[in-house]
């Protein structure tokens, strides 16, 4: 021992060389492999440029700029391309393209234990658990799936009319951030877990469930990024990530989870006809799996819906034009008499600027701004007509893919819903194909798209139907967080009834 230690202590230079040049051999290798696609210069043989991105907070800029600047695919790492390409996205997600989803979903397991249908990185059973809840998720065989989230809506504006009204002589500051989240929490749990669990209600953030998603999302999607951090992130998981057992966060969650589960296969399947029933009904029957799943669909559908609410509403707020014409469409449509209260996923679908408005915040904010990286088959492929080696992981940024110009047109960078409304059929079909991506494509589609949609349609259309909103700090209207989904708090808002302004 002592003479390993001395010789040690004798040698280190020569160590510290040799663990150099292993380092500069490695790195020159890694570069050579990918040589012909440009990017910034750190990512060609090493991780430091991917990381300084996702510690930035605004992940989606840092890609958006990469890909302007060295087109269709940006090397930002040394095994890593990211895609601004619509149609390279398509391919890879391609029923037979031989892609697999790249160790960068290994992570994203919630549950340190198993997998979801996001994080599953085999194909086979990844295809298998997708069967089992397509019919759920899409609505077919639970009827009451708009029934639901008409509950929570109504829940919504009940909360705002008995707490957060503002008068000419009142003022209640409102942070939209919180309300839009706790109401898509709610929403969400009502159907995952068939109740809401309360949020709203509360006035709070229960279970701190938001404050310590906040705090592990950064880590998670840096150690999706980062192989190294990643191993890290799996091995320190099973030690200290979420456990049923815990009284806080995303392990409370899974416990209650759980709990639904169980009560579930003591009672009658089929008795609820609801999301979870449908699952249990097409042969899921793993409970663990299926608690991994309910958990899951509250992560995915949480920051990215109320992300896209909140993304839209700043917007809209911004723009009198937009905001005269939503709401004239909309008080024409009541008075006329054409909507019910709250409105119908069917209704919203004829009213082409409520449409229009939707449509133009999923494009010009696309609530998961991408990467999602894929690996490249055995024997390589051809992308934008180059080599790509197998193994070679293939990302994409969404916010640069929703700035095409030859698909919407020169304004891009400008939120304008008569770039839908003006457009003839051929150009909208274009554009609703490509704003379509922003929930993913092919098999690896996001399942929860009907969901997210009428949830998105119906509250914009209810919340403007009654109310005005004014920011109260213009000049720094949220502060936005942006890992793979966004993160938004301090949104201060002024809520009057319409019928009360002036
Ligand atoms: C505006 C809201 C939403 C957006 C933009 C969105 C976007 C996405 C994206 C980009 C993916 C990943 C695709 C990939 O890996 O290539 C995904 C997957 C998924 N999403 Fe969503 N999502 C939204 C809301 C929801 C909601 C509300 C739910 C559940 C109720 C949900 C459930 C899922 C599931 C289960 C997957 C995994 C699909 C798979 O890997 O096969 N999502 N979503």
């Amino acid at each position: 021992m002592a003479s390993t230690i001395a010789f040690l202590a004798s040698s280190w230079p020569q160590l510290l060389f040799t663990l150099f040049i292993i380092y500069v051999i490695s790195a020159i290798a890694a570069w050579w492999r990918l040589r012909e696609f440009k990017g910034p210069w750190l990512g060609k043989f090493s991780y430091l440029w991917m990381a300084s991105a996702e510690l930035s907070n605004e992940m989606n800029n840092y890609y958006m700029a990469a890909s302007k600047k060295y087109g269709k695919l940006t090397r930002v790492g040394p095994n890593d391309l990211v895609s601004s390409d619509a149609e390279i996205v398509r391919h890879i997600n391609g029923v037979r393209s031989g892609y697999t989803k790249s160790n960068y979903y290994d992570v994203m397991k919630i549950d340190p234990y198993v997998h979801n249908t996001f994080s599953e990185t085999s194909p086979e059973v990844h295809t298998t658990n997708r069967a089992y809840m397509a019919n759920g998720y899409s609505g077919k065989e639970n009827p009451h799936l708009e029934d639901e989230l008409d509950e929570v809506l109504k829940l919504f504006v009940g909360m705002i009319e008995e707490k957060y009204i503002s008068t000419k002589d009142v003022l209640k500051v409102t942070d939209f951030s919180d309300l839009t989240s706790w109401y898509t929490l709610d929403s969400l749990t009502r159907i995952a877990y068939g109740r809401s669990f309360g949020w709203m209600k509360e006035g709070k953030d229960l279970f701190d469930y938001m404050k310590l998603t906040l705090e592990i999302l950064p880590i998670m999607v840096f150690s999706g990024a980062v192989p190294i951090a990643g191993s890290l992130y799996l091995l320190l998981g099973r030690i200290a990530g979420p456990s049923p057992k815990d009284k806080k966060g995303i392990g409370r969650l899974l416990g209650l989870a759980r709990d639904v589960v169980e009560e579930r296969f003591q009672g009658d399947i089929g008795e609820n006809q609801d999301m979870l029933d449908s699952w249990i009904r097409h042969g899921f029957t793993d409970r663990r799996r299926i608690a991994a799943e309910i958990l899951f669909q509250i992560v995915a559908g949480g920051d990215t819906v109320s992300g896209a609410l909140r993304a839209t509403f700043l917007h809209v707020l911004s723009s009198a034009r937009v905001m005269r014409k939503l709401t004239a469409e909309i008080d024409e449509a009541v008075k006329a008499g054409r909507v019910s209260d709250p409105i119908s996923n069917e209704q919203t679908l004829k009213l082409p600027y409520l449409q229009a408005v939707m449509k133009e915040g999923l494009r010009i904010h696309p609530p998961s701004s991408g990467l999602l990286f894929k690996k490249v088959p055995k024997g390589g492929d051809v992308l934008d007509g180059r080599y790509v080696p197998e193994g070679t992981r293939v990302g994409h940024s969404m916010w640069a893919i929703q700035r095409d110009t030859k698909v919407y047109g020169p304004d891009t960078d400008v939120y304008r819903p008569e770039r839908w409304t003006d457009a003839d059929a051929e150009t909208y079909a274009n554009m609703e194909k490509q704003v379509d991506l922003v929930f993913g494509y092919g098999r690896w589609g996001c399942m929860g798209k009907p969901v997210a949609f009428m949830t998105l349609q119906k509250t914009l259309f209810e919340l403007f139907r009654r109310y005005d909103f004014e920011l109260l700090n213009p000049s720094r209207p949220y502060v936005e967080f942006c890992h793979i989904i966004f993160v938004h708090t301090n949104m201060k808002i002024r809520i009057t009834r319409r019928s009360d302004s002036d």
